[in-house]
């Protein structure tokens, strides 16, 4: 169902084929598919707390998994299992308005963002996420020049870290 968000998302990161990407709280991993595609010749993480969307996103992301481009991790947005500046872009889909603490979260996706990376956090009218105070809220977690597009019913703030 938010398969078109997705894609749109994807497209306003500007992916480039060697890019290390990772998603936060992926569902049943097309967004991870998606990626997968645009960055060709680099890797994609993601992190999902669900033992059902882990199972799901794996089943749909097999070849890519066994060729060791897609590396799908059970965990949270509170604490993510990667090194400090690992990758040039970071997004999560209809996910942030359920993180027990929005600030803290998008706080751990800069910390694994490079210096210069960016980040996008995407929602579709469902989600339950306002469209308002986002700004905010990437700027509290020390993200730099934040801004929302919106298309259709969708909207999407991106940001960079400094
Ligand atoms: C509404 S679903 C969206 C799934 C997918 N991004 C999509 O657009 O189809 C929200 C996802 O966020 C995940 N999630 C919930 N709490 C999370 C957390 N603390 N950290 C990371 N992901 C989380 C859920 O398990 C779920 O897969």
């Amino acid at each position: 169902m938010n398969r078109t968000c997705a894609a749109w998302v994807i497209d306003l990161l500007d992916v480039q084929p060697s890019d290390k990407m990772v998603e936060i709280g992926f569902g049943p991993g097309v967004g991870i598919q998606l990626l997968t595609s645009s960055a060709s010749a680099g890797n994609v993480a993601g992190v999902d707390p669900s033992k059902e969307m882990v199972a799901q996103a794996t089943t749909r992301n097999k070849q890519a998994i066994a060729s060791g481009r897609v590396d799908l991790r059970r965990g949270s947005v509170t604490s993510l299992p990667f090194a400090d500046n690992t990758f040039d872009k970071a997004l999560a889909i209809n996910s942030m308005q359920v993180w027990p603490d929005a600030v803290a979260g998008l706080r751990e996706m800069r910390r694994v963002i490079k210096p210069g990376g960016k980040v996008a956090l995407g929602f579709t009218a469902y989600s339950g996420q306002p469209n308002t105070g986002l700004t905010d809220t990437l700027t509290a977690a020390g993200f730099a020049k934040a801004h929302v597009l919106e298309r259709d019913k969708s909207f999407c703030a991106l940001a960079i870290k400094p």
